[in-house]
């Protein structure tokens, strides 16, 4: 059992560092290139307070929840026309899948519910 926690530790949200290149999460997030990405699942697009989106993604009536996600972030060209998100996508669907895990950990307020990280990933590398 420990073995098998040290292999699911290490290559682990492996995907996550490409968002921070233009998005920030967690208790200090503030909007950079893109907008903080804190309590993203039912969150409505869009509605970040102080970010300039475009209209394509005010106006795409999306609510985010896993599924609409997991459809924008392999092609969000393709989910939003006109987004100005410069981001080819995600292809394999363990990186979406380590993106997801990822982002739900942070509530609203960028804290984070730690009683969904199971013991033996740590994430600390990544933030
Ligand atoms: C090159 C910069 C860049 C990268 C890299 C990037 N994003 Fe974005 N993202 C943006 C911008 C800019 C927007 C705003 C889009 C708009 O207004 O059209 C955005 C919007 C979003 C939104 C919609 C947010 C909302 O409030 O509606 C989500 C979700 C998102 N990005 C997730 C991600 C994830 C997850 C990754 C990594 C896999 C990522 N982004 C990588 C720049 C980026």
């Amino acid at each position: 059992m420990r073995s098998l926690v040290l292999v699911l530790g290490a290559g682990i949200f492996a995907s996550v560092p490409q968002c921070k290149a233009c998005h920030q999460i967690g208790e200090n997030a503030k909007n950079a290139v893109g907008p903080v990405l804190n309590g993203l699942f039912g969150r409505k697009a869009g509605t970040i307070e102080g970010f300039a989106y475009s209209s394509a993604n005010k106006n795409s009536g999306i609510t985010w929840d896993e599924a609409t996600f997991r459809e924008y972030i392999k092609d969000p060209k393709a989910r939003i026309p006109g987004t100005k998100m410069v981001f080819p996508g995600l292809k394999d669907p363990k990186q979406i899948d380590d993106v997801v895990a990822y982002l739900k950990q942070f509530d609203s307020a960028g804290k984070k519910k730690a009683e969904i990280v199971p013991a033996g990933r740590k994430l600390a590398k990544v933030q």
